[in-house]
C-alpha cells in the first residue's frame, strides 16, 4: 500500500533522495497517528477502569450483617437475571441447597429476596404493613397496556381497582358470571342445528388452539356482552371474534418481553394488535353491546367519573383485565382437557361425576336447543373436576408473588430473622412448593385424585417434615394481591369440561403422547402454555 502510494503521487521520476525524504515524512506521519491512537486507547482503558471501579465500589452491594446471602450475580446490572431465566426452579433449588431457606440475588438492578420455606410464608402475610404490594403491579400494567398509572397516588383515577375486582368477580355477581359463562360457551361450542349425520363426523384439530379459541370467545362474551342484535349477522360476529382473537395472541406473545421492559413499539404487529384490541373496547363501543358484566359496567362507570384517562386510556385498562382473565385460564384449560383426555382412570371418574350431577340436577344433554344450565352449588358438588383442574394447574404454574419493601424493617421468619432493605422485592416462587417431592409424592406425575381424600371429597391436608402445611397451593398468588378471579376462573374450566365431555367423543391423534414442556419464557408470569400443541380429534355423539 505504501510503494503504491509513493509510485502514485510522485510518479516514475522521482530521486531516491525525494522518496528517502518523503519516506521520512509518511514515517514521522504514521507515528503521530500511532501516538494519537495510543493516547485514545489509553483514555479508553483509564475510562473503563474507573467505571468498573465505580461499578465495584457503588453498583455491588455490600452483604450487611443480618441480611439474607446475597448473590451480585456475574453482570452489571442484570445480575443474576440469565440464569434464574434459563431455568428459576432449578436455579432457586441449586441456591437453596447452598446457603439455606432465604437469599438475596440481584435481579435486572432489583434486590430481590427469595424465601423458599413453605412454613414461613404466612409471616411474609403478618408483615404486610411494610410492603408495597401495589407499586410493581401498577408500574408494570401502565408500560404493558400503554395507560398512565392507575396509582390513585398518581392523580389520575380515585378508583381502587383491587376493591372493584372484588366486588364484581367474587360474592353474588359470581352467579351471573357463571352463568353468562355456561351459556356463552354453549353459543361457541354446540352447532345451532342438531348434526346432519349420525354418527357425525370426526375433527381434528390442535387441543390447544381449540382450547384458546373456545374459552377465550366465551369469555370475551362474557366480560363485554354480545353486540346488540346479535340475532342479526351471526357470521361477521363470529369473523369479528376471531379477529380480536388473532389480535390477543399476537399481543400475548410478546407479553414477557414487555414486562421485562422492552418498549412495545420494537414489535410492530403486537403494537398494532393492541390498539385494535383498545379500539373495540372503547366506550362508545362497548354501549353498543348486551349483557355486559357487572365487572365491566362499574369500571365504565368509575372510568368516566373517577379518572382523568382519555377515552384510548380507558379502553387500554380494560384492555388489562381482558389479558388477566384470560392469559393464565386458557392453558389452565388446555392442561385440565389434555390431562384428562391422556388418563384413562381421570376421564373415566370424570365422565362419572358430569353424569351424576348432570343427572342430579334434571339436565338433559341434546341438541334440542335447550341450554345445560348449573347451579353454583351444583358446580361446587365436583370433586373429582376440582382435583384434575387442580393437579393441572399445579403442574403447569408458575407465577411468582413478590412485594416491594416501603421502608427497611427486619423480616421475622421460623428460621431467623433478616433485615430488609427499602425498595428490596420479597418474592414466593411457588413451584418450589408444588413440585416439592416431600409435599407432592411423585411430582412430576399427573395424579387425577391427588388433592381427593379417602372418602372422594377434597384434600386439604399436605404436609412437609410431618408438619401440617397451610400454603400448599398458590397459583393465584397469596394474601393480599390475591387473584380476586380464582373461584370464577375454576367455575369456567369446569363448565368447559362439562360441556366436552357430555357433547363430544374425544381422543387423542397419538394415543400415548409425550406431555408436551412447558414454554418456560414465561415464567413468573403465571400458567405456562406447552412449547407445541398437541393434535385431538373430536365428533359430536349420538344423543
Ligand atoms: C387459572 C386461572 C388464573 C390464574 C392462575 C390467575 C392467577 C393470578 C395471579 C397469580 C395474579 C397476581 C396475584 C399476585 O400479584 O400475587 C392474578 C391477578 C389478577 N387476576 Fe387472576 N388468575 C386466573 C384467572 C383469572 C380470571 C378468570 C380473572 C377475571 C375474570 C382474573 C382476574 C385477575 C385480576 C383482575 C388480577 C389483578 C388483581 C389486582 O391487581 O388487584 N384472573 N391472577
Amino acid at each position: 500500500m505504501l510503494l503504491l502510494y509513493i509510485k502514485r503521487s510522485h510518479g516514475p521520476r522521482c530521486s531516491v533522495s525525494d522518496l528517502l525524504k518523503h519516506r521520512y515524512l509518511i514515517f514521522s506521519g504514521t507515528s503521530l497517528q500511532n501516538c494519537r491512537m495510543m493516547t485514545m486507547s489509553l483514555i479508553w482503558g483509564v475510562l473503563v477502569a474507573v467505571c468498573c471501579c465505580l461499578w465495584l465500589i457503588t453498583g455491588i452491594r455490600r452483604r450487611h450483617p443480618g441480611e439474607p446471602p446475597l448473590d451480585n450475580g456475574p453482570l452489571p446490572y442484570l445480575g443474576c437475571a440469565l440464569q434464574f431465566g434459563a431455568n428459576p426452579l432449578k436455579f432457586l433449588r441449586a441456591k437453596q441447597k447452598k446457603v439455606g431457606n432465604i437469599f438475596t440475588c440481584k435481579i435486572v438492578g432489583k434486590y430481590v429476596h427469595f424465601l423458599t420455606n413453605p412454613f414461613s410464608f404466612h409471616t411474609v402475610m403478618r408483615h404486610g404493613k411494610h410492603f408495597d404490594w401495589k407499586k410493581f403491579h401498577f408500574t408494570t400494567a401502565a408500560k404493558v397496556f400503554g395507560h398512565r398509572s392507575i396509582d390513585p397516588n398518581d392523580g389520575n383515577t380515585t378508583e381502587n381497582m383491587h376493591q372493584t375486582f372484588i366486588k364484581t368477580l367474587q360474592g353474588d355477581a359470581l352467579h351471573s358470571l357463571t352463568e353468562n359463562m355456561m351459556e356463552n360457551l354453549q353459543h361457541v361450542l354446540k352447532p345451532s342445528v342438531p348434526p346432519q349425520e349420525n354418527p357425525a363426523p370426526w375433527v381434528t384439530d390442535g387441543l390447544y388452539s381449540f382450547c384458546y379459541r373456545v374459552m377465550f370467545e366465551a369469555g370475551y362474551l362474557t366480560l363485554f356482552g354480545k353486540e346488540l342484535n346479535s340475532n342479526k349477522d351471526l357470521q361477521k360476529q363470529k369473523a369479528q371474534r376471531a379477529i380480536y382473537l388473532e389480535n390477543f395472541k399476537e399481543f400475548d406473545k410478546i407479553f414477557p418481553a414487555l414486562v421485562a421492559g422492552l418498549p412495545i413499539h420494537v414489535f410492530k404487529s403486537a403494537y398494532n394488535a393492541r390498539e385494535k384490541l383498545a379500539e373495540a373496547l372503547l366506550h362508545k363501543n362497548l354501549q353498543k353491546r348486551d349483557k355486559i358484566s357487572e365487572l365491566v359496567t362499574l369500571r365504565m362507570f368509575l372510568n368516566d367519573t373517577q379518572s382523568t384517562f382519555d377515552d384510548m386510556e380507558k379502553a387500554k385498562t380494560h384492555l388489562a383485565v381482558l389479558w388477566a382473565a384470560q392469559a393464565n385460564t386458557i392453558p389452565a384449560t388446555f392442561w385440565s382437557l389434555f390431562q384428562t383426555i391422556r388418563s384413562p382412570e381421570a376421564l373415566k371418574a370424570a365422565v362419572e361425576e358430569v353424569h351424576n350431577v348432570l343427572k342430579n340436577a334434571g339436565q338433559k344433554v341434546s341438541f334440542d336447543g335447550k341450554p345445560i344450565v348449573l347451579t353454583q352449588a351444583q358446580l361446587n358438588d365436583m370433586p373429582v373436576l376440582d382435583s384434575i383442574i387442580k393437579e393441572s394447574i399445579r403442574l403447569s404454574s408458575a407465577s411468582m408473588n413478590v412485594r416491594a419493601a416501603k421502608e427497611d424493617f427486619i423480616l421475622h421468619l421460623e428460621d431467623g430473622s433478616y433485615s430488609i432493605r427499602k425498595d428490596d422485592v420479597i418474592a414466593l416462587y411457588p413451584p418450589l412448593v408444588h413440585l416439592d417431592p416431600e409435599i407432592y409424592p411423585d411430582p412430576l406425575t399427573f395424579k387425577y385424585n391427588r388433592y381427593l381424600d379417602e372418602n372422594g371429597k377434597t384434600k386439604t391436608n399436605f404436609y412437609c417434615n410431618g408438619l401440617k402445611l397451610k400454603y400448599y397451593y398458590l397459583p393465584f398468588g397469596s394474601g393480599l394481591t390475591k387473584c380476586p378471579g380464582r373461584i370464577f376462573a375454576i367455575y369456567e374450566i369446569k363448565e368447559f369440561l362439562i360441556l366436552m365431555l357430555s357433547y363430544f367423543e374425544l381422543e387423542l391423534v397419538d394415543r400415548q403422547p409425550r406431555c408436551p414442556p412447558l414454554d418456560q419464557s414465561r415464567a413468573g408470569l403465571g400458567i405456562l402454555p406447552p412449547t407445541n400443541d398437541i393434535d385431538f380429534r373430536y365428533r359430536l355423539k349420538c344423543l
